[in-house]
């Protein structure tokens, strides 16, 4: 088996040296497939690729480039051959989306229609999109279900996603041999059991489990809680925590499912379960022994009070369902945070 998908080429993952392009190589190569990595380390560094090789004792090929910038693109193509397709590549801060649409619109739009262009140049048929609950928007009640109809989301991140969304649909019915999976992330955490990567924002994070991690590790003082007057057990507004090493499993599942079928097909990727901010933040604090000074604060503009998966079509159709609970989130970040409390930087040798 393992045999038969290395001769069959190569897949190219864009943005691979991303948090979830990492762990998503990660369990690509554990499967036996063969990964090209392109990335422009715009939100990334090439020491994430080498910790890649070391948890996996596998040498990874790596480009250097702009998603966007089509000679290099055909570049990697013709030097290789590659038989499907993850898109990460792309900015995915939510605020700084708000500030700089034209450049999110510019960047994820033209990675993507660089890419399509790529593809079809070079007879490749297989794509596996990462996009993103935030497609559901403020209309949807949770349990989202892929059904629903989406594209009203609260800033220019999520329209680039539920653009794109709807490029790939029009793709796929124009294009009849096109196989094209759209995954739609919930609220992904945790890190590689190993602690060697995980997530790295830059910045002060604007995500809840990076932030808790860096109070863990004094970086932050404490944490604000946005809003304890939400409509919820708690107050606090649930979110459908994912784990990473779930998520990147689902990746591998994709991508033989896009192998196999034609079409495009929509899956909701998170546990199906809603947990509270509190929820999280009290799980933390009892897997790894520690406190987190926290206060309650305003809510965040945008924020939605509940929102979860429903599952079933990928356990269903792809015969994947998450592992992992929320003390495995909250120890394997920890973990991660703990042994690298400044992220990772250096350069790749
Ligand atoms: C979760 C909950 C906050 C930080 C966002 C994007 C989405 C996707 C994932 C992808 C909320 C609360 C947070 C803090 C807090 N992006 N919170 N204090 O907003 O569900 O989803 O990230 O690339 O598109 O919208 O995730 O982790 O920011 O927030 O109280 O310091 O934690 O209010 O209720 P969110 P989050």
């Amino acid at each position: 088996m393992t045999d038969m998908k290395k001769q069959n080429g190569a897949v190219l993952l864009t943005g691979g040296a991303g948090y979830i392009g990492t762990h998503t190589t990660v369990a690509l190569l554990e499967a036996g497939f063969d990964v090209i990595v392109a990335d422009n380390f715009s939100n990334s560094c090439p020491e994430a690729i080498n910790r890649v090789e070391q948890i996996t004792g596998k040498k990874i090929k790596l480009y250097e480039v702009d998603v966007a910038d089509q000679k290099q693109l055909v570049q990697i193509f013709a030097e290789n051959k590659i038989t499907g397709v993850i898109h990460f590549a792309g900015f995915k801060a939510v605020g700084e989306s708000v500030k700089l649409p034209i450049k999110y619109y510019r960047n994820n739009l033209d990675t993507t229609l660089t890419l399509l262009e790529c593809m079809a140049r070079f007879g490749v048929k297989n794509l596996v999109f990462s996009s993103s609950a935030t497609v559901y928007g403020d209309e949807n009640p949770s349990p989202c279900v892929e059904t629903m109809r989406t594209g009203k989301c609260a800033n220019p991140y999520g329209m680039t996603k539920a653009f794109i969304e709807q490029i790939l649909v029009d793709v796929a019915a124009a294009h009849k041999e096109m196989s094209i999976v759209l995954l739609r992330y919930f609220n992904p955490v945790g890190a590689h059991p190993s602690g060697l990567i995980g997530e790295n924002p830059g910045g002060i994070p604007n995500n809840l489990m990076p932030y808790v991690s860096q109070v863990a590790v004094g970086k932050r003082d404490k944490l604000t809680i946005f809003g304890n007057d939400y409509n919820t057990p708690d107050g606090t507004c649930q979110r459908d925590f994912i784990h990473i090493m779930d998520l990147a499993q689902a990746h591998v599942k994709a991508i033989e499912f896009v192998e196999k079928n034609c079409g495009l097909d929509v899956f909701n990727i998170g546990t199906g379960e809603p947990y509270s901010v509190l929820d999280l933040v009290q799980t933390f604090e009892k897997v790894n022994g520690l406190k987190i000074p926290y206060e309650f604060g305003a809510r965040r503009e945008g924020d939605l009070p509940v929102v979860w998966a429903d599952v079933s079509k990928a356990a269903r159709v792809l015969g994947w369902k998450a592992e992992l609970n929320l003390e495995d989130m909250c120890r394997d970040s920890w973990n991660w945070q703990k042994k690298n409390p400044h992220g990772i930087n250096s350069s790749r040798n």
